[in-house]
């Protein structure tokens, strides 16, 4: 596995295998998990190189203190690469993405980014694409994966490809889950006990809905989340929304291209998740 930290010399590398080799990319800002290592395979099993980078984005942080405690585990991260084959891994520093700007460019993605998580994180998804578009300009990828957690951020990456005409392959893949069904997330291990304790009622809770969607209306179902988590003592609902999966617009008429879509604080952290429905 090589390790670098300058554009230069990674892409001086990567010129050098594009010639002969497929290459995937994922994205990752570090304290990695099942969740990244189950992307990292499947871009394995489909490319002939995989190169994998670590950067904490400071401008798709809407709120200091998370950015601040953000974990960061970074020797543990690259001993975990080491041993799952992946063959580059880029852990630039911030100098070396921004220069000295450490600001985001602005996009519009057909209004995709005003709904949901563009809603509550202002600045939010104008960072995410900064950075992955200049993360694309160095990796160069023929291929990329994003896990459907974020599912927003998946439909505005390949919108921000479709946009800039980028010749790369986005791929969403599934989500992956605790045991008990918590989504696997970097800001799982900042909860506390009781709050992870709690966690798993946000998946079952979704679960519940979408059955229950078979014979009540989408009214009915946001009602009833909403009640669930106004009598839950630890999790504090920020939105459900049912919404189709392409223009990510919230919708009250049943169709086959619904999702639901929930925010949730356990205490101070953040956590979001998803189901088809
Ligand atoms: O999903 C993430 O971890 C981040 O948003 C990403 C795509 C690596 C950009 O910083």
């Amino acid at each position: 596995m090589e390790v670098f930290n300058s554009v230069r010399s990674l892409q001086k590398k990567i010129t050098s295998y594009k010639k002969t080799n497929s290459i995937a990319f994922v994205p990752t800002m570090g304290a990695l998990h099942k969740g990244h290592l189950s992307l990292i395979k499947k871009a394995q099993s489909e490319n002939d190189l995989v190169v994998v980078s670590i950067f904490v984005n400071p401008t798709q942080f809407d709120n200091k203190e998370d950015l601040i405690k953000y974990p960061k585990t970074l020797e543990a991260d690259l001993k975990l690469l080491k041993k799952v084959k992946c063959d580059m891994v880029f852990t630039p520093t911030v100098k070396e993405i921004y220069n000295e700007d450490v600001v985001s460019k602005h996009y519009k993605f057909d209004g995709l980014e005003n709904e949901m998580e563009g809603k509550f994180r202002e600045g939010h998804f104008n960072g995410v694409a900064t950075i992955v578009q200049r993360l694309f300009e160095i990796v160069t990828p023929d291929k990329a994966y994003f896990g459907k957690k974020d599912f927003q951020q998946l439909q505005i990456i390949k919108k921000l490809v479709a946009i800039e005409k980028l010749p790369i392959k986005i791929v969403g893949c599934k989500i992956f889950r605790e045991k008990d069904g918590l989504a696997m997330s970097s800001r799982n291990v900042r909860l506390s006990k009781q709050h992870r304790k709690s966690a798993p009622f946000i998946y079952k809770t979704l679960k519940k809905a979408k059955k229950k969607l078979q014979n009540k209306s989408i009214e009915e179902i946001l009602h009833w989340v909403n009640k669930k988590f106004k009598k839950h003592p630890f999790l504090e609902l920020e939105y459900f929304i049912i919404a189709d999966e392409i223009t990510l617009k919230d919708s009250i008429v049943k169709d086959d291209n619904l999702r639901g879509f929930i925010a949730v604080f356990a205490g101070e952290i953040r956590l979001i998740d998803n189901i088809k429905l």
